[in-house]
């Protein structure tokens, strides 16, 4: 008989299941992607029906292949896209709207009514957050405001909110918990991240009835049941957490003064602080890393939008490649300073700009420019992009001790060079690169007694290979110079 912990990574375009073994080996896997809608500019819905198939398929699927009738499931742990908003009515489990996706910028107008009402200093001291339509709180209320019935009908504690991790859970337990995690309430900006609760005062502001919303618990906690779902029933859910905090955990930054770099669809540098939220001055978000018996770690975040999704762009979008793996040779066959840049701002610029209105250009073409050029220059901004949470984070007077990288895109060698060049830092690249699955499978087989201590799961954090910085500094200087004065020429809004 084998034992297993199964984690459901629910991402922004596909979701997960992997059957992880208790030593942290992935035995199972399975992937299912889902369409992604855009119904107006700068809007990002998904169905959260493709959602709740998805994770199902991918779980049914895992179970199939990787788990025999001897073998068990001690416990499940779930990582998922955060912020993402869904409003749903406890009766009948129905939605009420498409989830909003953390992408989506419909609430800009609002975001910059609230900022001209001085707002910010409030909102940022409670919550650790700027007030930008990524988070949760502006989704809410736009659900509450535009869908005929949804605000009476929250009033009456007919509906309930949820990030993706409610959601899953409502579903998985057949409407039993409605609960999240520290870490994910903290992504909402309704959480006071200093008392650990629902802020009154920022619901008032808001307009968010307290009915809506789910029970906080630790990120390790008994989250509930699974009922109704075959294999899975009576298996407990013990671990929840959104993903960029998962990865930190599965990268095992348990120490303050680590971090890492997750590049997926966007690109979330996070540091650990301890049990200090560190307050930016340079942009940069304060939120709750993990929350262990009750004891919150926090951590400083840099959130980048678009990483992994200019290169899909490039490949789907104006399909100059027909794989991600083709841009690795590319990349190698150009030099780094062909002068192209490529800001992919197609959802607004994250930190440190938080500028919503900011729109994606390409600077620099010339008469010999081509594909691989432009290609190049999509996996440089990337870095460029790390670059530019590193200058913020050094501003506020703090350099991470390691950074550990992780997600699809440091498969490629050639990006991580350039990153530890540009970065002018070393960046390490961990053995096992699913890092966010396995971050909720720690918390899960935390709380299931299956693994002692954090100490124990930092033993097991193994290095593939770390990059050292090999460019001068004055060749990095004038780089990233280049990167910085196109940022400078978006931002006053879109060209
Ligand atoms: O804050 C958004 C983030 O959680 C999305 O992560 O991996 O789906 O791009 P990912």
């Amino acid at each position: 008989m084998t034992q297993f912990i199964l984690s459901i990574d629910q991402g922004t375009t596909s979701s997960r299941a992997i059957l992880f073994t208790l030593d942290g080996t992935i035995h199972a896997s399975s992937q299912q992607e889902f369409p992604q809608h855009f119904p107006a500019s700068g809007w990002v819905e998904h169905d959260p029906e493709d959602i709740w198939r998805t994770v199902r398929e991918a779980c049914d699927e895992v179970m199939q292949r990787g788990c025999g009738d001897n073998d068990e499931v001690v416990a499940v742990g779930i990582s998922n896209q955060r912020e993402t908003t869904v409003l749903w009515d406890r009766a009948t489990n129905e939605v009420v709207y498409p989830a909003i996706v953390w992408q989506d910028r419909r609430t800009a107008d609002w975001c910059e009514t609230l900022k001209k009402q001085h707002l910010e200093p409030l909102v940022s001291s409670k919550t650790g957050l700027l007030i930008d339509p990524y988070f949760s709180a502006t989704k809410i209320r736009w659900v509450l405001d535009n869908v005929p019935g949804a605000r009476e009908r929250a009033e009456k504690g007919e509906l309930a909110f949820g990030t993706i991790d409610s959601f899953l859970l409502w579903r998985l337990t057949g409407g039993k918990a409605h609960r999240t995690d520290a870490t994910n309430a903290s992504r909402t900006m309704l959480f006071n991240i200093h008392k650990q609760e629902w802020d009154q005062e920022l619901l008032e502001l808001f307009g968010i009835p307290d009915s809506l919303l789910p029970e906080v618990m630790d990120s390790a906690a008994d989250f509930g049941q699974i009922e109704g779902h075959g294999r899975l029933d009576g298996i407990s859910v013990l671990g929840v957490a959104g993903d960029q905090q998962a990865a930190l955990f599965g990268q095992t930054c348990f120490k303050n003064g680590m971090a890492k770099s997750t590049y997926g669809t966007g690109c979330f540098l996070i540091m650990n602080t301890g049990d200090k939220p560190l307050v930016s001055e340079h942009r940069l978000l304060t939120t709750v890393a993990y929350r262990l018996k009750g004891k919150p770690t926090y951590a400083l975040e840099g959130s980048i939008f678009i990483a992994g999704a200019a290169i899909q762009w490039l490949r789907d979008g104006l399909q100059l490649i027909s794989n991600a793996s083709e841009t690795e040779p590319l990349a190698e066959g150009t030099s780094v300073d062909h002068g192209v840049y490529l800001v992919p701002a197609f959802t607004g610029l994250g930190a440190p700009y938080w500028d919503p209105n900011a729109r994606g250009a390409i600077f620099g073409l010339t008469r010999d420019t081509g594909i691989k050029e432009i290609v190049t220059a999509g996996l440089q901004s990337v870095c460029y992009q790390t670059k530019d949470l590193q200058k913020a984070m050094e501003k506020d007077g703090l350099r991470p001790i390691t950074l550990r990288v992780d997600g699809g895109m440091v498969a490629n060698n050639w990006v991580l060079q350039f990153l530890a060049d540009i970065l002018g830092a070393p960046v390490d690249r961990p053995r096992m690169v699913e890092t966010t699955a396995l971050g909720a499978a720690y918390l899960a087989g935390l709380q299931a007694g299956v693994y002692e201590s954090l100490d124990t799961l930092q033993e097991a954090w193994q290095c593939d290979r770390r990059f050292e910085p090999q460019m001068s500094k004055q060749k990095r200087d004038e780089l990233y110079a280049g990167w910085y004065a196109a940022v400078a020429k978006l931002q006053s809004g879109p060209l």
